[in-house]
């Protein structure tokens, strides 16, 4: 692996307050130096010349659904770090929801095996109970050591009170995050998308906003009746104003509680599936413009910390079914940057740098993956290098995930990525 030297950019990095021309230098997986413009000598270096690109930390997707073991049909964690490389995404965590759930050290270790083929890192989130049962806890402290950095049931919600308390209570003592898929599917049952006009219109059975909502303010106060310890739950793909007030009632009471938003629940509403489009289906579903503006202003404030995919790839056969039959998910990876510059920056004018540092300084902190998420000295040389005035045209077929299971088929977005480099070495671009 040869040094890199990464000349003329604009570094962003949120993490170490740089926003700013600076070259920089990788060496050994790591960042090696960081200076103004031309101080870095190196002779042996391979060059790459970013003038007028923002270099910054490669991103980190804390949510995402790799689907190994078990269906590779529909992604592999080759296919599905390939389609994270090419979205500039340098750390991905992958959902236990596989086939066998991931739920043992041996799973956690063979997701990271280097047979799978990572382009880039894989970090497993493992099922916070046997089987996402909901019922019996798994092994956290082996499951860490495995490598697991979180323990969910995602795709399913943990709804037992008793279960959750014991889930934030054995999680906090080996510090994992739980993440809860905040959904009361008791009120759910059948239903396809979100309850409202439309669904009525359409003649779909929708989920109401309670159903998030309730189960976050569920979680909320069991997570406040802990006493002994300071349990960290994560609140995954939050889509509604309720949930969000709850999650920001919560931390102001000095309770431990994260949030992340996915780029489909502030880029769209459910007017997207009304000619019923399975590729707009997804859990949660997409709500009502109100709740997409909500999402917006709870990025805005820093109420919401990260930006999360859930990458979810399903196979065309599984897509093209009645709405109600084809499974809930959408692709994520490849369109996440050029989706939040378009909308986040560009439309509602985020700083660029606030935009970076919610897809990775922000995640890596949420689930505490040091030396992510910036380009300070020492930290490690994930880098992703991108145009962010260059607007580009989405196009599934050119996708390197397996599925194309995408709402934004043609869509323009804006930042154009030329590289990725996951620990020193070049898997995307050039
Ligand atoms: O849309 C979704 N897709 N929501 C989930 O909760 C699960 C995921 C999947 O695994 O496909
Ligand atoms: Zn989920």
């Amino acid at each position: 692996m040869n040094p890199i030297l990464i000349r003329g950019g604009h570094l962003v990095d949120p993490a170490a307050h740089v926003d700013g021309r600076r070259d920089l230098l990788l060496a050994d997986g790591k960042v090696a130096a960081v200076d103004m413009p031309g101080k870095i000598k190196h002779s042996a270096a391979e060059i790459i010349e970013a003038k007028g690109l923002v270099v910054a930390p490669g991103l980190v997707d804390i949510h995402v659904h790799l689907r190994e073991p078990g269906q590779s049909y529909k992604e592999t964690i080759a296919t599905g770090t390939a389609a994270a490389a090419a979205g500039g995404f340098t750390t991905v965590c992958a959902m236990p929801n596989t086939v066998p759930v991931n739920d043992s050290p041996e799973t956690t270790r063979w997701m990271q095996a280097p047979e799978r083929g990572a382009a880039v890192r894989v970090f497993p989130i493992a099922a916070a109970t046997r089987g996402s049962m909901g019922e019996n806890l798994t092994e956290y402290g082996a499951l860490k050591a495995a490598g697991a950095v979180a323990v969910t049931d995602d795709g399913k919600p943990i709804l037992g009170d008793s279960v959750m308390r014991q889930a934030l209570t054995a999680a906090a003592r080996v510090n994992l995050p739980v993440i809860q898929h905040a959904e009361d599917t008791r009120l759910t049952g059948g239903c396809s998308m979100n309850a409202g006009a439309l669904a009525f219109r359409l003649g779909l059975r929708g989920m109401p906003v309670q159903a998030e909502s309730g189960l976050v303010e569920r979680d909320i106060r069991v997570l406040s009746e802990i006493k002994d310890s300071r349990p960290h739950l994560h609140v995954a793909h939050l889509s509604t104003k309720a949930a969000l007030d709850a999650v920001r009632r919560a931390r102001r009471n000095g309770l431990r509680v994260t949030c992340e938003v996915t780029p489909h629940h502030f880029a769209l509403n459910e007017e997207a599936i009304a000619n019923y489009n399975t590729n707009a289906k997804m859990n949660p579903p997409l709500r009502a413009e109100a709740d997409r503006e909500a999402m917006i202003e709870g990025i805005i404030d820093g109420s919401i910390e990260c930006i999360a995919t859930d990458h979810a790839p399903h196979a065309l056969h599984e897509k093209e079914q009645e709405f109600e039959r084809a499974p809930n998910g959408i692709t994520g990876l490849e369109t996440a940057l050029g989706l939040s510059i378009a909308i986040l920056h560009v439309r509602h004018k985020l700083p660029l740098s606030r935009v970076i540092a919610l897809l990775s300084s922000q995640p890596a902190a949420v689930l505490n993956l040091k030396g992510r998420g910036t380009l300070a000295v020492g930290s490690v040389a994930d880098v992703v290098i991108f145009d962010p005035q260059k607007q580009w045209t989405f196009r599934a077929l050119q996708s390197k995930s397996r599925s194309k299971n995408t709402p934004f088929e043609g869509w323009t977005l804006q930042g154009k990525i030329a590289r990725t480099i996951s620990e020193g070495r070049m898997v995307y671009g050039g």
